[in-house]
């Protein structure tokens, strides 16, 4: 069985681990860091839980995605995306694929937002994959954007505009 929804908040301690495991395992991927998401506090991982899309499988979580809208004036119409993460043994099974869509729908039902944007380091080849097989398209490179290990990684910017 295949579910993807929001998690229950009660369930934050299942959340941060697979985002604790995302952030270990897949350290490029993300801009946030294990030393600084470790520290955060059950009411942080609570209000987190609330916001981010999981996929269940058999009730297990085994995937997450997060969308948030800008409730700044001038940029309202803007969606974003991120902590997109499937775990090892779960990956190339349609879960990640669900979890965009859903994401994608439920971002499309505020009517307000003309385009949703995100960033994906370019050695993320599945990732890109995927967003450009949802309508993204890369708009820019921002160059020596994360610091890892000693080691600079570039980020591209995505984006995907919705018809209105
Ligand atoms: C990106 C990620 C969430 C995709 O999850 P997934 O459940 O494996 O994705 P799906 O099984 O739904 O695959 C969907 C599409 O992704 C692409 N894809 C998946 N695995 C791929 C691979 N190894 N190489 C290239 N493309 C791949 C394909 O376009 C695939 O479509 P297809 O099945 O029609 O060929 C997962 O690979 C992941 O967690 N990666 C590490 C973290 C990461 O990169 N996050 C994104 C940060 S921007």
């Amino acid at each position: 069985l295949i579910e993807i929804k929001f998690l229950p908040e009660d369930r934050w301690k299942e959340a941060r681990e697979l985002r604790l495991e995302a952030l270990k395992t897949e350290p490029s991927a993300f801009g946030s860091s294990v030393e600084e998401e470790e520290r955060l506090t059950e009411a942080e991982w609570r209000e987190r839980t609330k916001n981010a899309l999981v996929a269940l499988s058999d009730g297990r979580l085994v995937g997450t995605i997060t969308y948030i809208f800008s409730h700044r004036v001038k940029t309202k119409h803007v969606a974003y995306i991120y902590g997109f993460y499937v775990g090892p043994d779960y990956r190339g099974q349609g879960f990640g694929r669900k979890l965009l869509e859903a994401a994608l729908k439920n971002i499309g039902e505020n009517k307000s937002i003309v385009k949703v944007q995100l960033q994906a380091n370019p050695k993320q080849e599945a990732a890109i994959a995927l967003y450009k097989s949802a309508g993204f398209q890369v708009v820019g490179e921002l160059k020596k954007e994360m610091k890892i290990g000693g080691e600079y990684h570039n980020e591209l910017v995505m984006e995907k505009y919705l018809e209105r």
